[in-house]
């Protein structure tokens, strides 16, 4: 069956990128993105060695005007020919998504189109299959400096969270290390760069919840050991070098054991054989020794590794556009007045049964 063309203005602006995207979904149901910006706030949050969210929402107002008009002129559809627009509406920085939420929601009462509000951690469950086919199902590490989450993506609108961080997310256990040690923002890079030149034994750091039964993540208790054992240090360059390269290693090893117990967990909902789909996402993905290491566990579990170009695994507003697009096909639409969510759990059932970060008023946390 032949459908009507459809295409999307998707806007992101939940953390520290300010971006927008044109999706079109053709009549045969293919997508192609007309056009994708991001702009980064790294200069902006540098001095202060971590994202600070009062910078990021002001940051997202100045910008968000001109990305969103690049976006379209980049695209060369006028504004009368979306057929709808999507925005982030959370989980983020609140800032942040209530200055692209209300970007969107001026256009959509503008030009008379839908509003779609599109949860961020959707869009990163779909990005994959922004570059390349990527059949449902598939098991997802989602890892970043705002979340570590691992995600049974089983179709659309069909997502169990299998793990998640009860606290900080290693992108941000990344950027504390890189601080505590004056290496500079983003601290990822900065550390994978100096850990070349160190030795991963030399340091002895925990590996939180290991051995647990779920497939949760904790990054807490590994910054504070990182930033106690800088301290009792010489802090030379060597030492600096080797508490980056045990701590990397430390990561290393939690991520493979807690993404190997999510692998059995996501298999035991599976009756096919053969090889199963693993997909890395978000800015830590970056890393080399936590590519290698993941690699090596897939080739061990029978999985087949998928790590998309990283334009389209760090936060971009493509993968809104494309959520964007199903919702639009489904005919969900948001009400103008639709309130940002800084807290919205993708899986809302596994939240509710099994917090990761505990409960606060609204409900579960993540
Ligand atoms: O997905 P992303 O660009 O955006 C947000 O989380 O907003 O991820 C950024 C995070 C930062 O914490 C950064 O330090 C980390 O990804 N990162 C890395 C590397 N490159 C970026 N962490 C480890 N190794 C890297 N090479
Ligand atoms: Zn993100």
């Amino acid at each position: 069956m032949q459908d009507e063309p459809v295409t999307i203005l998707g806007i992101e602006s939940s953390c520290d990128e300010t971006a927008a995207a044109v999706l079109r979904r053709d009549s045969h149901g293919k997508v192609t993105i007309l056009s994708s910006i991001i702009a980064s706030q790294d200069e902006e949050h540098r001095p202060f060695g971590g994202v600070v969210p009062e910078i990021a929402a002001r940051a997202h107002m100045q910008k968000i005007d001109h990305i969103i008009d690049g976006a379209m002129t980049d695209a060369s559809v006028e504004y009368d020919d979306l057929s709808a627009v999507a925005a982030t509406s959370g989980p983020g920085l609140i800032g942040g998504v209530i200055a692209g939420l209300l970007s969107a929601k001026g256009l959509s009462m503008a030009l008379g189109k839908p509003l779609i509000a599109v949860n961020h951690l959707e869009g990163h469950a779909l990005s994959p299959r922004l570059s390349a086919p990527c059949p449902f199902p598939y098991l997802l590490l989602l890892v970043s400096g705002g979340h570590t989450q691992l995600l049974a993506v089983n179709g659309l609108g069909d997502y169990e969270r299998l793990g998640s961080t009860i606290d900080d997310a290693a992108g941000e256990a990344f950027d504390k290390t890189a601080r505590v040690m004056g290496l500079g923002f983003p601290g990822g890079p900065a550390v994978e760069r100096i850990a070349k030149k160190g030795n991963d034994t030399a340091i002895s750091l925990p590996r939180p919840l290991r051995g647990r039964k779920n497939a949760d993540f904790s990054f807490a208790g590994l910054k504070t050991a990182v930033s106690r054992a800088y301290e009792a240090s010489d802090k030379t360059e060597t030492s600096k070098a080797d508490i980056a390269a045990s701590f990397q290693k430390a990561v290393c090893d939690v991520l493979e054991e807690r993404t190997g117990r999510a692998m059995d967990m996501f298999l035991e909902g599976i009756d096919e054989e053969g090889l199963h789909r693993f997909v890395i996402a978000g800015g830590v993905a970056a890393n080399q020794s936590i590519r290698e290491t993941l690699e090596n566990l897939c080739a061990r579990k029978g999985f087949s590794l998928t790590a998309p170009p990283l334009k389209f695994c760090t936060d971009n507003a493509a993968m809104i556009a494309l959520a964007g697009i199903e919702h639009y096909l489904l005919g969900n639409y948001a009400p103008l007045d639709f309130a940002a969510r800084p807290r919205w759990p993708l899986d809302s059932k596994a939240a509710a049964a099994n917090p990761a970060s505990g409960f606060g008023k609204k409900g579960p946390k993540s």
